[in-house]
């Protein structure tokens, strides 16, 4: 599978495509200091080809959420690296979600400040979740233009921090209507100073912070995930084309990483203005790699890949699939999650979601997998098997019969011997979606070979 084979993406070394999507899991210390549980839940996903942490504070005005990480703080860093040398421990790649919550927040989680903001125009129609249960966004407060320089300081200085945490870059998260996104769209932006008005002084402030970002970090480590089309936390632009493709355009500039674009299009019957189709839409106009997300599947992240995505990343799949690249490869079945664990907690729904099973140890040649693996009153070890099937995970049919068999309805069939790569992977086989279809079209036909998975551990 493309999606499996390994990438350089800007000066990031990735061992596979596969991505974790950046998610916020609110299980900090209530000083933003990620702690033992946070360590073996990211070293837990380090066969990702590349994780996305969490979103993190840059500063202590950023916040918008209880519990939620930062890095800003010396123990802030230090728990990070933490993090991060378990990751490369296990030989992964990792980089730091830059987070400003902007007017996204509660005054009640933020010692009593009112969230930041562009301009003074409230989020309507969502609650945000708060100590004392749900509740209406608060009209924020406008950034005086000096609060938002010394904003793009901040994030200079979160980025310097975390590099010193041990992290391989940053991604920039203006998406979703956090700080610069709310800088980027004219409904939430009716700033009157270089950082309002036209698209070129709305998009002034995240190309400042992606210069800085860069300026931190050198070439091919500082990225961007962007939203275009995405109206959560009241992002409505008027001409999200307009805007997002001068943005694109002018961060090609920049020698970034990637852009982490997600391709949900927004209600067509809400948004009949906006472009539909948003990878086809932005995709085309940015020079460097793009990572999709958003609801991907095996098949369609095999897909986004071959069409020329550098990468996929994955939000749900990886929060109940720690070995989710394991998963992908074998075509095992995905573990769900429990949403009700997502945001806080403790370790329950957090580092406790179960890998596959693994492998006994096997010795070299062939593996008598069928009568562990089927029904062994239905099968034995025999079974018949499409050689598509095999073929795709890994399975190589060695050795040929000569005998015809008058097997369980199966009237002409020749026996193959057939070596997979691993134990795991004959297992897999004989666990996937397209073996169960084998079998069924099995029931209907008389002229399948018949495989014969030898058995040969010592
Ligand atoms: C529990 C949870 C927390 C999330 N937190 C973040 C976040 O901190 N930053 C971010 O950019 N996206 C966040 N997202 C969105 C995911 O990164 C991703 O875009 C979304 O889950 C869609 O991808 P999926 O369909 O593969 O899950 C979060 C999603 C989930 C489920």
């Amino acid at each position: 599978m493309q999606l499996l084979t390994p990438a350089r993406i800007g000066n990031l070394v990735l061992r596979n495509r596969v991505v974790m999507s950046p998610m916020t899991r609110n299980r900090a210390d209530a000083a933003g200091v990620v702690g033992d549980s946070t360590v073996t839940y990211y070293r837990q996903r380090a066969s990702a080809g590349l994780i996305i942490t969490e979103a993190t504070n840059i500063s202590a005005a950023a916040q918008g959420y209880m519990l939620t990480p930062g890095i800003w703080s010396e123990a802030q860093v230090e728990g990070w690296r933490r993090v991060t040398s378990a990751v490369h421990k296990e030989g992964g790649t990792i980089v730091m979600q830059l987070w400003h919550t902007g007017r996204v927040g509660h005054s009640e989680v933020r010692g009593g400040a009112l969230p930041l903001a562009p301009s003074a125009v409230g989020i309507e129609g969502q609650m945000h979740f708060t100590p004392s249960g749900p509740k209406a966004y608060e009209v924020p407060r406008a950034m005086t233009t000096e609060e938002v320089e010394a904003t793009i300081e901040d994030y200079a200085t979160a980025a310097a921090n975390a590099k010193r945490a041990g992290f391989d870059g940053v991604e920039l998260h203006a998406a979703f209507g956090y700080l610069p996104n709310a800088f980027l769209v004219d409904n939430a932006n009716q700033r009157t100073d270089r950082f309002g008005g036209s698209v070129e002084n709305r998009a002034r402030f995240v190309l400042a912070v992606m210069e800085r970002l860069v300026a931190v970090w050198g070439a091919g480590r500082a990225a961007i995930r962007l939203s275009p089309t995405i109206a959560y936390n009241g992002m409505v632009d008027s001409d999200p084309l307009a805007t997002f493709s001068y943005l694109i355009e002018k961060l090609n500039a920049l020698p970034l990483a990637y852009l982490h674009l997600m391709r949900a299009t927004p209600d067509a019957t809400r948004f009949p203005h906006w472009p539909q189709d948003t990878v086809a839409a932005f995709g085309p106009l940015f020079h460097g790699p793009i990572i999709l997300n958003g609801g991907f599947d095996r098949d369609g992240a095999e897909a986004a890949v071959t069409a020329g995505a550098a990468g996929v990343s994955f939000g749900a799949p990886f929060v109940a699939n720690p070995d989710l690249v394991a998963r992908l490869a074998a075509d095992a079945a995905l573990a769900k999650p429990n949403p009700a664990t997502y945001y806080g907690g403790g370790d329950t729904g957090y580092i406790d979601y179960p890998v596959l099973a693994e492998a006994p140890a096997a010795a070299p040649g062939y593996w008598q997998v069928t009568a562990r693996v089927t029904d062994p009153a239905g099968f034995g070890r025999y079974t018949a098997v499409a050689g598509p099937v095999l073929a795709a995970f890994g399975g190589q049919p060695i050795a040929r019969g000569e005998r015809f068999e008058a097997l369980e309805g199966c009237a002409t069939g020749r026996p193959y011997l057939v070596r997979f790569p691993s134990y795991a992977a004959a297992r897999a086989c004989f666990y996937s979606a397209s073996y169960q279809e084998a079998i069924a079209l099995r029931a209907e036909t008389a002229s399948f070979d018949i495989v014969v998975v030898e058995g040969m551990p010592a």
